[in-house]
C-alpha cells in the first residue's frame, strides 16, 4: 500500500465528496425533489386502488367512477414523470462528480514531487482514477438515489400501514428486527473484502502495465511464459478476493430478501383471516398488500444498496488518502521573483550543498560549492553515481537539500514559485523523454504556444531538422509508443530541440549528446555552440571530447568536487580527470 491507513470513520469518509457536490447545488435538490416526488407517487397508487376496490363499480355514480381513475391516471403520470427526471437528474450528477474527481486527483498527482513516484506505482494511480471513481459513481449516480427512494417507501409505505392496520403491522416491525441484524453483520463483512479486492485489482494492472513497457526485454530473454505465469497469479488472486467478496455479497442478498419475505408472507397469512373476520375490508387488504409488497421491495433494494455503498466508502476512503497528501516541494508563501529576467544567461551561486535521497542513507552531494557567471558554461564530469544527475535534480527542485543553498541572481530557489524556477531552466534529461504523437508536437512541448517556424528552428540548432524531413510525414510523422520509431541519437537531437525552443536562460545537458554517433556529435556540439550563447550551461557528460571546451570543468566523486579547472590545467594537475583523459584520448 502506498500510504498508511487512515482511520477514519466510514461513513464519514464520504465526506471527501462533499466539496464536488458543491457547485451543482442547484442540480442535487432537483435531484432531491424528483427523488421525493416519485415516491410520493408510488406510495399514492395503493391508496387510489384501495378507493377503486372499496368504490363496489356497480352501486356507485359515473362521476365517482371517473373521478376515481382520473385520479389513478395522474398518479400515474406523476410517477412516469417523476421517476424519468430523477433518473436523468440522478445519472448527471454522478457523472458530472464522477468526472470532477478524476480531474482533481490527475491535477493532484501531477503536481506531486519525484518522491511521490518513487513509493507509488503508475499502475496503482491509474486504478484509483478508474475504479475507484466508478465505485463512487455508482454510489452518487445510483446507489444513494435508490437508497433515498427505498428509504422513503419503507418509511411511507410502513407508515401507511399502519394506518391501514396496526396490529399486523407490528408483526412487520418485529419482523424487520430479525432482517435488519444479520444484515448489518454480513454489510461489515462485505466492506472489508471490498477494499481488498480493489487493491488486488491494482495490483494485476500495476503489474501488466511496467511490464508491457518493458516487452522488448521480457522478449529478448525469453521470459513470456514466466511473466504470464506471474501475471495469472495476480489475477487469480484477485479473482479469488472478488470471489470471497460476492460470496459475502451473495449471502447478504440472500438473508435480507429470504427474510423480508417470509415475514411479508406471514403477515399476509394472518391478513387473510382479519378478512374472513370482518376486521378489514378487501380494499383495506389490497392497499395492505401492495404497501407490504413495496415494503419488501424497498428492504431488499436497502440490502443490496448497503453493499454499493460500502464499497464506495472504500473507494473514496483511497481517493482521500491520495488527495491528502501533499508533495514535500512547497511553493514560499510569497514567493520572490527575478527582477528582470536575464539577457546574458543567469548567475547561479551554490553553497555548501548536501544531500541525500530519503530512501537512501548514503549521502549523494557532501557540501558542494561552486560560482557560474552569467553566460557561462561548465561541465561537470565524474564517474558514475558520483551525483551529477542529482545536482540537477535539485536544480530544477524536484528535491531539496538537507542543507546548503542553492541562488539564481542572488535569490535562492526555495523562495521562487516553482514553475517560475523551472521555466527559466531548459533541461535535456539523461533518459531522454519521446511522447506517442508527432515530431512537431513533441518539439512544441517546450514552448506550448510556440509558432511551427519557431519549431523548425530549434530543430534545426539541435541538428534534427536533417532527419525529421526524411521521415515519411516529415514533422508530422508520428513517432510511435514512446518514440519507439526513433533511434536513440535521434531521439536525442528531438530533445534537444525541445529544450532549446523553451529558450531558457540558465541550460542542463545530462549527456545530451552519449547516443550520437562522432559525426553527428560533432554537428549537434557545433549547433550547441550557438545555441550555449547568452545563456548560463551546465553540461554532463561522460565523453571528455563534449567538455574540452567548457569554459570550466567541475569533476566530482562520490559527491564532493576534487578538482576544478579549464581542460589544460585539470591536464597539468594529473589527477582524476587527467587520468580519466589519458584513458579516453590515449586508448587507439
Ligand atoms: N531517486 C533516487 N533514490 C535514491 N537514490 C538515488 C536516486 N537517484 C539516484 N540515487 C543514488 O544517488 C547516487 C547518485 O546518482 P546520480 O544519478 O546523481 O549519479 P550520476 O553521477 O548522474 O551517475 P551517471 O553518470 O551514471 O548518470 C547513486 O548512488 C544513486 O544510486
Ligand atoms: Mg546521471
Amino acid at each position: 500500500m502506498m500510504v498508511k491507513k487512515s482511520n477514519l470513520s466510514k461513513i464519514g469518509s464520504l465526506k471527501v465528496l462533499l466539496p464536488f457536490f458543491t457547485p451543482y447545488k442547484k442540480y442535487f435538490f432537483i435531484a432531491v425533489f424528483s427523488l421525493v416526488l416519485a415516491a410520493c407517487a408510488t406510495l399514492a397508487v395503493p391508496f387510489c386502488f384501495r378507493q377503486i376496490i372499496n368504490l363496489g363499480f356497480s352501486s356507485s355514480s359515473s362521476s365517482q367512477i371517473n373521478a376515481t381513475f382520473i385520479n389513478l391516471f395522474l398518479v400515474a403520470c406523476a410517477v412516469a414523470f417523476s421517476t424519468a427526471l430523477r433518473f436523468y437528474m440522478v445519472s448527471w450528477l454522478g457523472e458530472r462528480i464522477t468526472s470532477d474527481i478524476k480531474k482533481a486527483v490527475y491535477e493532484h498527482v501531477l503536481y506531486q514531487s519525484p518522491e511521490f513516484f518513487e513509493t507509488t506505482q503508475s499502475g496503482e494511480i491509474l486504478s484509483r482514477i478508474n475504479t475507484d471513481t466508478t465505485l463512487i459513481q455508482t454510489l452518487v449516480g445510483t446507489s444513494v438515489s435508490m437508497a433515498i427512494r427505498n428509504a422513503l417507501l419503507l418509511i411511507g409505505g410502513l407508515v401507511m400501514m399502519f394506518i391501514t392496520s396496526a396490529k399486523l403491522s407490528l408483526f412487520i416491525l418485529v419482523m424487520l428486527l430479525l432482517t435488519v441484524i444479520p444484515t448489518m453483520i454480513l454489510g461489515r463483512r462485505v466492506r472489508k473484502l471490498s477494499k481488498n479486492s480493489q487493491d488486488k485489482i491494482a495490483d494485476a494492472s500495476a503489474l501488466a502495465g511496467e511490464k508491457l513497457n518493458a516487452i522488448s526485454t521480457i522478449q529478448s530473454f525469453t521470459n513470456e511464459s514466466s511473466e504470464t505465469k506471474l501475471f495469472n497469479q495476480y489475477v487469480e488472486t484477485s479473482f479469488i478476493t472478488a470471489r470471497v467478496r460476492n460470496l459475502a455479497r451473495a449471502n447478504l442478498t440472500f438473508i435480507a430478501i429470504f427474510l423480508g419475505f417470509s415475514s411479508i408472507i406471514l403477515i399476509l397469512w394472518l391478513g387473510a383471516y382479519a378478512v374472513t373476520r370482518n376486521e378489514m375490508s378487501s380494499g383495506e387488504l389490497t392497499q395492505f398488500i401492495l404497501y407490504t409488497v413495496i415494503v419488501a421491495g424497498a428492504i431488499a433494494v436497502v440490502a443490496e444498496v448497503i453493499g454499493d455503498t460500502q464499497r464506495a466508502i472504500g473507494a473514496s476512503e483511497r481517493l482521500l488518502e491520495l488527495l491528502q497528501l501533499n508533495s514535500g516541494i512547497k511553493n514560499p508563501i510569497t514567493p520572490k521573483s527575478l527582477p528582470s529576467l536575464p539577457a546574458q544567461g543567469i548567475h547561479l551561486a551554490i553553497q555548501n550543498l548536501s544531500f541525500r535521497y530519503a530512501s537512501n542513507p548514503n549521502a549523494v552531494l557532501s557540501n558542494v560549492s561552486f560560482e557560474i557567471n552569467p553566460g557561462e558554461r561548465v561541465a561537470i564530469v565524474g564517474p558514475s553515481g558520483a551525483g551529477k544527475t542529482s545536482l540537477f535534480q535539485l536544480l530544477l527542485r524536484f528535491y531539496d537539500p538537507q542543507s546548503g543553498t542553492i541562488k539564481l541572481n542572488g535569490i535562492d530557489i526555495k523562495d521562487m514559485n516553482l514553475q517560475e524556477l523551472r521555466k527559466l531552466i531548459g533541461i535535456v534529461p539523461q533518459d531522454v523523454v519521446i511522447f506517442s504523437t508527432n515530431a512537431l508536437e513533441n518539439i512544441r512541448y517546450g514552448k506550448e504556444d510556440a509558432t511551427d517556424e519557431e519549431v523548425f528552428h530549434a530543430a534545426n540548432l539541435a541538428a534534427a531538422d536533417e532527419f525529421i524531413t526524411r521521415l515519411p510525414d516529415g514533422y508530422q510523422t508520428f513517432l510511435g509508443d514512446r518514440g519507439m520509431r526513433l533511434s536513440g541519437g535521434q531521439k536525442q537531437r528531438i530533445v534537444i530541440a525541445r529544450a532549446l525552443l523553451k529558450n531558457p536562460p540558465l541550460l542542463l545537458l545530462d549527456e545530451a549528446t552519449s547516443a550520437l554517433d562522432a559525426e553527428s556529435e560533432h554537428l549537434v556540439q557545433q549547433a550547441l555552440e550557438v545555441a550555449m550563447k547568452n545563456r548560463t550551461t551546465l553540461v554532463i557528460a561522460h565523453r571528455l571530447s563534449t567538455v574540452k571546451q567548457a569554459d570550466r570543468i567541475i569533476v566530482l566523486e562520490h559527491g564532493r568536487i576534487i578538482e576544478t579547472g579549464t581542460h589544460a590545467s585539470l591536464i597539468d594537475q594529473g589527477g582524476l580527470y587527467s587520468n580519466l583523459a589519458k584513458l579516453q584520448f590515449t586508448d587507439n
